[in-house]
């Protein structure tokens, strides 16, 4: 197998784990930690692999591998960076409306903790006081990234607490003498454009001085990939030179080596992801030609959920002439993939690829339907492994109690 995966590649995975199945290809990870690796080379930031993309342990250890670091969204994501082998001072626990005994959990694994309300801060301070660092997410009211769903920092958004509430932080700071030494934000998910990223830093460094024992400036994640022809990726040299740039000149900076940290989910495991699904039925009508695969939201849930685009290939008809389709699931509610969108003409029984599904994408899948969710296979040095076999009957019954 090549370094990049070709459709026959593919075809003969799909051929033995079976359909559907994602298909991570590692090199592909490579690749995106070694932009941003080589993009920040010259400056002080560390990555930390927003794991909530995607977890499966191998991937986390792939990860840890390359050197990355891993920032988590809830304990157990702490306990699974845990068991892939991340010693806690490479975890970052990014909490958000949790319950106080995850942050006590987190605080005895010794991992990083960013908290994200005055009302944790507050019984932290009380738990704890000065005698663990601990971190403030805070919504900087900036309006950024793709859809709506996944645009975290405005000033109607849940996440992190509202910077102008930076009077009642402080009055928590000093009550409980906090070492606070991490202020993050993560204002959104596929954010194009870097001056976002500035923006934030600006809201950041405006209250930084507060907090004598600031070590990191947390700017998350979000970065976006290309998913469609024509379409960019964030600029990342752009960013390192303007990030770098920012630091330098603000006055803030006066004797401090502040670290940056950046939380990149999607960046480095959406385009290595691949979800090759079987086309069950073909059926014409006189408003579509549909085409139902052996999926359906239950495995790939972005395209209904957050109307984002994957691009799809017929793998096994690549030289067919194009055709318009509609590309839906099979279970019991509207699960269209995609409206009206040319493929190379599709026959029963044909594999589809949907690209950029790393991210986001077994991650979010579930049982709907009582259907099993999809296997996982990583391809790593040409090799192919399974990672996750795919459900059985038994594992829809495994936690139920039969009391009637
Ligand atoms: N850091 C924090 C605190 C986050 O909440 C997130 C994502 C990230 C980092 C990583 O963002 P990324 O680099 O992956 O854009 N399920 C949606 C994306 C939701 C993102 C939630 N938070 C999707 O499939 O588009």
């Amino acid at each position: 197998m090549m370094n990049s995966l070709s459709h026959a590649d593919l075809i003969t995975i799909a051929e033995e784990y079976g359909t559907p199945v994602y298909v991570y290809h590692a090199e592909k990870i490579k690749e995106q930690y070694r932009k941003l690796q080589d993009a920040f080379s010259n400056s002080n930031t560390v990555f930390f692999y927003a794991c909530k993309a995607l977890t499966n342990v191998n991937i986390l250890r792939y990860i840890k591998n390359l050197g990355a670091n891993v920032d988590c969204s809830s304990i157990n994501e702490v306990r699974l960076a845990l068991h892939a082998g991340f010693p806690p001072s490479r975890i970052l626990y990014t909490s958000n409306g949790i319950d106080f005994n995850e942050i006590r959990d987190a605080k005895e694994l010794g991992v990083y903790i960013n908290i994200d309300s005055l009302s944790n801060l507050e019984k932290f301070g009380n738990a704890f006081g000065y005698s663990y660092p601990v971190g403030i997410r805070l919504r900087p009211n900036i309006l950024a990234g793709g859809n709506i769903k996944i645009s975290t920092g405005h000033d109607k958004s849940k996440f992190g607490i509202p910077v102008e509430q930076i009077e009642q932080i402080l009055k928590l700071v000093n009550k409980y003498k906090l070492r606070i030494s991490d202020l993050h934000i993560h204002t959104g998910s596929e954010i194009k454009d870097v001056d976002v990223f500035l923006k934030g830093i600006e809201v950041l460094f405006d209250i930084a001085p507060h907090f004598e024992n600031l070590e990191f400036i947390d700017l998350g994640g979000g970065f976006k990939v290309a998913s469609m022809a024509g379409e960019q990726e964030t600029d990342i040299l752009l960013l390192a030179e303007k990030v770098s740039r920012a630091f330098a000149s603000h006055p803030y900076k006066k004797g401090r080596n502040l670290q940056v940290w950046f939380e990149p989910g999607k960046f480095l495991v959406s385009a290595a992801g691949n979800f090759i699904a079987k086309v069950n039925v073909m059926k014409e009508t006189a408003t579509a030609d549909f085409v139902s695969v052996n999926s359906g939201f239950n495995h790939l849930i972005r395209p209904m959920f957050y109307d984002a685009y994957h691009h799809i290939e017929n793998i096994s008809n690549p030289d067919g002439p194009l055709k318009n389709y509609s590309v839906v699931g099979n279970i019991c509610e509207t699960d269209t993939f995609a409206w009206d969108r040319p493929l190379n003409q599709v026959r029963e029984g044909d594999l589809l690829v949907f690209r950029n599904a790393g991210a986001y994408g077994f991650e979010m899948s579930s049982n709907f339907n009582s259907r099993f969710k999809p296997a996982e296979v990583i391809v790593l040095e040409g090799r192919a492994h399974l990672i996750r076999r795919r459900d059985q009957f038994d594992d829809l019954l495994r936690n139920q109690l039969e009391v009637i």
